[in-house]
């Protein structure tokens, strides 16, 4: 099917955010466009890509097969993503992976014969204080075993869009793509859900009760701590000096819950940044 016409309205509207003479970085949220439209990225994206941005084929090519967001084939509307690397495989993830594997009939990188779940196995998906976790097009689910995530796939058949442990509500991966390309949820409860848990600040409990200080290393931005890119500095340290009062300003020691910022919640939207 070919690109719509408002996928191509969008992807000027992209290039339009950067500077002229530096519009080739467009090209990795572009690429999340095209993949919104077409399930993947397809020889027509890469050209819409390149004659947007005075690319060549190659060069657009040469991008979308270096990252693994980037895929080369249908995507189901559901992408199940099993992390297998260390922390996770420790704690069960290649047994998850497997009992996924069987019930769902694919292997790696492919899709039910209905065209709906996608299954892959994935690097460290920067959660393994949660391990093993596993995510429906990036959303997160922690600290699953088989049964829970074979709860998760069945929810999935049954139309359903079981909620994820953190972050917004789950998206299908047109969705999902849109708002990596940096158009907005448009749904009013996209902006809800829970930013951290208790496992992301242990680190920072642990050494407060210890007594163990550090300097900030950095404490202001451009756009100020709480702009809307702008997380708390928690654990912005450097070892052996006392931080500034409120360098855990984003952080509720008892429980592990934002307070004044919120770091997750801006880090979990900005995927489409
Ligand atoms: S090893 Fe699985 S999230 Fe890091």
């Amino acid at each position: 099917m070919p690109l719509t016409d408002e996928t191509r309205a969008a992807a000027r509207e992209i290039v339009a955010r950067y500077p002229v003479g530096r519009q080739r970085s467009a090209l990795l949220p572009m690429l999340h466009l095209v993949q919104a439209d077409e399930g993947y990225v397809t020889a027509e994206g890469v050209e819409l890509c390149a004659s947007e941005l005075g690319l060549t084929a190659a060069e657009v090519s040469a991008v979308a097969t270096f990252y693994t967001m980037y895929k080369r084939r249908p995507v189901g509307d559901w992408l199940v993503s099993v992390c297998t690397n260390l922390s996770c495989a420790l704690m069960g993830g290649q047994e998850v992976y497997d009992r996924l594997s069987e019930k769902l009939g694919v292997g790696h990188d492919q899709t039910t014969a209905d065209g709906r779940v996608t299954l892959e196995h994935a690097e460290c998906l920067a959660a393994c204080d949660y391990a093993p976790v596993m995510t429906v097009n990036y959303e997160f689910y922690d600290g699953v075993d088989e049964e829970a995530a074979e709860g998760i796939v069945e929810a999935l058949a049954r139309g359903e869009r079981p909620v994820p442990t953190r972050g917004g509500p789950l998206c299908t991966f047109a969705e999902v793509s849109r708002q990596l390309a940096g158009f907005e949820d448009p749904r009013p409860e996209g902006v809800a859900g829970t930013g951290f848990l208790e496992p992301s600040v242990v680190g920072l409990t642990v050494a407060e009760q210890a007594g163990w200080r550090g300097e900030v290393a950095h404490t202001e931005r451009a756009d100020g701590p709480t702009g809307p890119a702008g997380p708390a500095p928690v654990g912005d340290v450097l070892p052996g000096k006392a931080p500034a009062d409120g360098a855990r300003s984003g952080v509720s020691p008892a429980a592990g819950a934002p307070t004044t910022t919120s770091a997750a919640p801006a880090a979990t939207k900005s995927k489409g940044a």
